[in-house]
């Protein structure tokens, strides 16, 4: 890769390297990860970053595939926002949102109703994205209950789709493995097709068809399961704008408004779940905006502060807000670190920057660019799809591209656990090899990105991917 710059740029060796390994595998626990993995080699540590880069604690430099983990929109480094953070702590480090309030939290929950579409003008903080997803069904539940259809409280979403960890989320979430461990789970949620058009034909029954059928046929899959469970137990539809896991699946032309007027006749409230769409990650404030259609409640989190402090949210409209409004009523639900002032701050500063450097436009400008970039792979034999929108993409691979043959159980193991992840590390492409679905590779890069970087992006990939075939 010629054109590629040099791996060790930066840094060298941390000076406490030895002990952060051996204190890392004997105290750390590590979220989402096989401890065994590190038994006979390095858990790899980052120590530092610089705006698309990221340097790990042996001086090696890698493009951050991944935003981190599709949250640092403007990338690492920014001054602006550690000032912010900093300057805020100084001021007043701590104050909750429990009857009580503060400016930052206050001024950021004006701009954030502000930008959302419609009447979503009511902003309540948490500190990350499960939290947001718990307080939106919590909200449901209780708006329900104080307007008169008590009965309504069950919640439907779509398969393979991450909603996040708290137990209200992860029974929402479908993906089956990653809820076993610990069911029972909170009762009464239900899954529904998603909008894979790449093995629509597996899963629609339609016969030849284009993608507005394939989206009308989704979409209706939810009506029929309102009907099923009964309208009147039935609060709320939780889905994500463009769904992350099972490899991005974008949402086919129309399914959304026909997914509106469902939501319309059964009283169903439509929460956009978009805990990875909003603030950028497609080219607009809200995934929502870019996909034309009116959520009753939007939750969000990760890019609203770009990473430098952790903050979520769960933004509803006036209508659900109402019943809250008068009399001896409250949203009995809080989070003591929910609008933390540090956070909102931050959120502030990073808001600043997207409108002083015109980061949603930048990324609109770019993404057909990024998308011209990645579909080059679309050559290699290994690479049956891919698919995105914005600076969100996931590459779906196989093992036969003309059948769409996906890898059994002991060939993801091999290939994907095995090989993939750590050879794009060792190329230095930090990203995400995942197989909660069809395996995917997912790519998320921070929204600062320049063609030089997807190009840097494709060469790796093309490398490793070959070799990864190879292996077969
Ligand atoms: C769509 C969606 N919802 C919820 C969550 C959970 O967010 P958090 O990890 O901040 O709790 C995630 C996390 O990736 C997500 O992608």
């Amino acid at each position: 890769m010629p054109n590629r710059p040099s791996l060790t740029t930066m840094g060298g060796m941390h000076p406490d390297y030895d002990h952060l390994q051996q204190a890392a595998k004997d105290h750390l626990c590590m979220h989402f990860t096989r401890h065994s993995t590190y038994e006979n080699s390095d858990v790899p540590v980052i120590v530092r970053g610089e705006g698309a880069y990221i340097w790990d604690a042996q001086g090696k430099r890698y493009l951050d595939g991944l935003a981190g983990l599709f949250v640092s929109q403007l990338g690492h480094g920014r001054a602006e926002l550690a000032d912010a953070a900093a300057k805020q702590a100084r001021e007043l480090a701590f104050m909750p949102l429990w009857s009580y309030a503060h400016p930052t939290a206050i001024e950021l929950a004006e701009r954030v109703a502000h930008y959302a579409p419609g009447d979503l003008n009511r902003v309540f903080f948490t500190t990350g994205g499960g939290e947001a997803v718990e307080s939106a069904w919590k909200l449901a539940k209780q708006f329900f209950k104080m307007t008169g259809k008590p009965t309504k409280h069950k919640v439907i979403s779509r398969a393979i789709a991450y909603h996040g960890t708290p137990q209200g989320a992860l029974s929402i979430t479908g993906l089956p493995g990653m809820k076993a461990p610990f069911e029972p789970l909170v009762p009464s949620t239900f899954r529904v097709p998603n909008t894979n058009f790449y093995r629509s034909e597996e899963t629609s029954y339609l016969g030849p068809h284009d993608e507005h059928a394939f989206g009308q046929w989704a979409a209706n899959r939810i009506a029929e399961a309102i009907e099923f469970e009964g309208p009147e137990t039935v609060a709320a539809v939780f889905l994500e704008p463009v769904q992350n896991s099972g490899g991005c699946f974008p949402p086919p032309p129309g399914y959304f408004q026909r997914v509106r007027e469902i939501c319309d006749e059964y009283d169903v409230l439509l929460v956009s779940d978009e805990v990875i769409c909003a603030f950028g990650r497609l080219g607009h404030m809200f995934g929502a905006e870019r996909y034309g259609y009116q959520p009753d409640i939007i939750t969000c989190a990760k890019g609203l502060t770009s990473g430098y402090s952790p903050l979520g949210a769960m933004i509803a409209s006036d209508r659900l807000m109402e019943p809250f409004l008068t009399g001896h009523e409250s949203f009995a639900h809080g989070y003591t670190f929910g609008g933390h002032p540090v956070s909102t701050a931050v959120a502030m500063a990073n808001l600043d920057i997207f409108e002083n450097e015109k980061v949603n436009e930048h990324v609109r400008a770019t993404e057909g660019a990024f998308r011209a970039t990645l579909e080059k792979l679309n050559d290699l034999p290994i690479v049956g799809d891919v698919r995105g929108d914005g600076y969100f993409y996931g590459i779906e691979l196989v093992k036969d591209k003309a059948t769409k043959e996906t890898f059994d159980e002991a060939e993801s193991e091999k290939l994907l656990r095995g090989f993939l992840s750590k050879a794009l590390f060792d190329e230095g492409l930090y990203c995400r090899a995942d197989d909660r679905g069809d395996p995917v590779v997912q790519l998320a890069p921070p929204l600062i990105c320049d063609q030089e970087h997807f190009d840097e992006i494709e060469q790796i990939l093309r490398v490793v991917l070959d070799k990864a075939y190879s292996l077969l």
